[in-house]
């Protein structure tokens, strides 16, 4: 069940280019179900700041941990950046649908794809489907080697390539490239990125199951606010909408209408 929480602050650093990981600890930790879950947070004392939707990077359920990892670029994000171990905030959650990891089962292969700050929530994703027996692999995409973070995290469950717009580091290019230029084969993706990246990985998805985490700026969370909506199939109208807060933020490719 979701809940609004005062977690505290246990580390908060810079791990690249406008980028924060950000761990609080509280009783909100243990409620978190699936990767690709989300919590609404903002920092107690920054007053009449709306709460921003971020993404959960890792879970630490038995140390009532979580930890987020997001753009310093708005005033609720650069507060959040701001935040000192000890400071208390304000966190509702935890929100969304989260991945079906049940999905793959032991001894199948899946293909995570990120880009930028799409990353995050697919590492606690990996975890979980490594835990299972899964065979994980990673293609994540940044724009420049000063923007690339959690390379050796994901390394470490599996085999990871990094591509980088202006080819700083790693491949030169997009991911799409990375995942034909290597042939790379699997049972099921999973991404979590720009719109344009998961439209390119929709269509080159074949006849293999696609799950796509679609990022939209979110107002309310709670489903009152219609910030989010995004257009899906449907099998008697054609085409309805689903709001991504409360319907996501994990879609099945093939439901979604870019
Ligand atoms: Fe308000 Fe989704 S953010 S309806």
């Amino acid at each position: 069940m979701m809940r609004v929480e005062r977690m505290t602050v246990v580390a908060n650093r810079s791990i690249a280019r406008n980028i924060f990981e950000l761990t609080v600890t509280g009783e909100l930790a243990r409620r978190v179900q699936a990767p690709g879950q989300f919590v609404h947070i903002r920092p107690e004392a920054a007053g009449t700041l709306l709460r921003r939707p971020i993404s959960i990077c890792r879970v630490d359920g038995d140390q009532k941990r979580l930890t987020v990892v997001f753009r310093a670029e708005g005033s609720g994000t650069k507060a959040l950046a701001a935040c000192r171990v000890g400071d208390a905030l304000d966190v509702f959650g935890p929100l969304g649908n989260g991945f079906p990891t049940d999905r793959l089962a032991s001894g199948a292969h899946a293909l995570i794809v990120g880009g930028g700050i799409g990353v995050p929530p697919l590492y606690e994703l990996s975890k979980r489907l490594a835990a299972r027996g899964v065979a994980v692999m990673h293609v994540l995409g940044f724009r420049s080697a000063c923007d690339v973070f959690y390379e050796d995290a994901f390394s470490a469950l599996g085999p990871t390539w990094i591509a980088t717009e202006d080819g700083s580091r790693g491949f030169k290019g997009r991911v799409t490239d990375v995942i034909a230029g290597e042939g790379l084969r699997y049972d099921a993706m999973f991404a979590c990125g720009p719109r344009p990246m998961l439209q390119a990985l929709a269509a080159m998805r074949g006849d293999k199951p696609l799950f796509l985490s679609l990022e939209e700026r979110m107002g309310c969370a709670l489903g009152a606010c219609f910030a989010c909506v995004v257009r899906v199939k449907d099998d008697e109208t054609g085409t309805a909408y689903r709001k991504i807060c409360a319907d996501g933020p994990i879609f099945e490719a093939g439901e979604v209408v870019f």
